[in-house]
């Protein structure tokens, strides 16, 4: 595996391949199995496989976790070696970001939901950073996670609207044991909060059985899941929604795919979890854009 910190150098090696499949996985790193899953994914799927790691200034707001992200660059090195990604980006700040930037990117759909609404200006730095990654990398899949389905939904519009030549797979959240979705700020939780967190996805297995039995509306469904929520949780339910997908447009009879998502505030973490249904509302693990 080669260790890349250069744009010019990366572009350079991504020319070189204009005949073979590049897979590519953008990460901010502290890399966990839900990230390594995208990679062995990425490295079945493809000829050349890039991962990056950048934990991008943008996408965090003035009172978010940016200078506290979880970091550890020797074991990220040493796993992404072990599913075999074959080049790492690593830029610096400074790589990606030399000056201001003079022009911006706003995403107006589908972002003052969700995560969008509490983390104002969010998704316009992801789809900047993932532009710029994409037009350094060259990729032709690109692997994003469902644990993050609005940010799945948001580059879904990004490469629709601006016709970026890569196809988008979204796959399956990796979960603890005890069903909690892997993430890096699980490590924020104190003890008492960790071992009530998996009443996250236990709040979506509720969810997806009452659209079963249908046996409440949408509405009445949402407030169950609440109330099943603030009980169990231990933390501040940030939202429960339940959205069409990935148009994240309210939910109808009609709607062919679903998604459930919540949110729960703890003291240092605030954790997100989904599941997306189909209209028979059978779990999906996996969508390709
Ligand atoms: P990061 O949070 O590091 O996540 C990188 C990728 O890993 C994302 O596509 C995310 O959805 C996926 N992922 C995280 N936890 C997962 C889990 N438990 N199971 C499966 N996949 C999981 O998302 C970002 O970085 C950034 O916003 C980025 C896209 C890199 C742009 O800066």
């Amino acid at each position: 595996m080669k260790i890349v910190d250069s744009i010019e150098e990366m572009q350079t090696i991504t020319n070189t391949y204009c005949n073979q499949t590049i897979g590519f996985v953008p990460t901010m790193g502290f890399l966990h199995e839900g990230h390594l899953s995208l990679a062995k994914r990425a490295r079945a799927e493809n000829d050349i496989v890039v991962m990056s790691i950048f934990v991008n200034p943008l996408q965090f707001g003035e009172n978010e976790d940016f200078d506290d992200y979880p970091r550890d660059a020797e074991m990220d090195m040493r796993l992404a070696k072990e599913v075999g990604v074959d080049y790492l980006f690593f830029p610096t700040k400074e790589e990606m970001y030399p000056s201001k930037l003079s022009m911006e990117m706003k995403m107006v759909e589908g972002v003052n939901i969700l995560c969008g609404a509490s983390r104002p200006g969010h998704f316009d730095g992801v789809i900047t950073v993932v532009s710029k990654l994409f037009h350094i990398v060259q990729p032709s899949i690109a692997y994003f996670g469902l644990k993050d389905a609005q940010q799945a939904a948001v580059i879904h519009a990004l490469v629709k609207d601006l016709n970026f030549p890569v196809q988008i797979k979204a796959l399956a959240t990796i979960r603890e044991v005890d069903g909690l979705a892997k993430s890096s700020r699980n490590k924020y939780l104190s003890q008492k909060e960790r071992e009530a967190a998996s009443s996250l996805v236990k709040a979506l297995t509720l969810g997806q059985q009452l659209l079963r039995n249908k046996s409440a509306n949408f509405h009445e469904i949402r407030d169950k899941v609440q109330v099943f929520l603030q009980e169990t949780s231990e933390g501040i339910v940030d939202y429960v929604e339940l959205l069409e997908y990935p148009t994240l447009q309210a939910a109808s009879a009609s709607s062919e795919q679903l998604i459930i998502a919540v949110a729960v505030k703890y003291s240092k973490a605030r954790l997100i979890d989904n599941y997306i249904l189909d209209n028979s509302f059978n779990r999906l693990d996996e969508l390709s854009f």
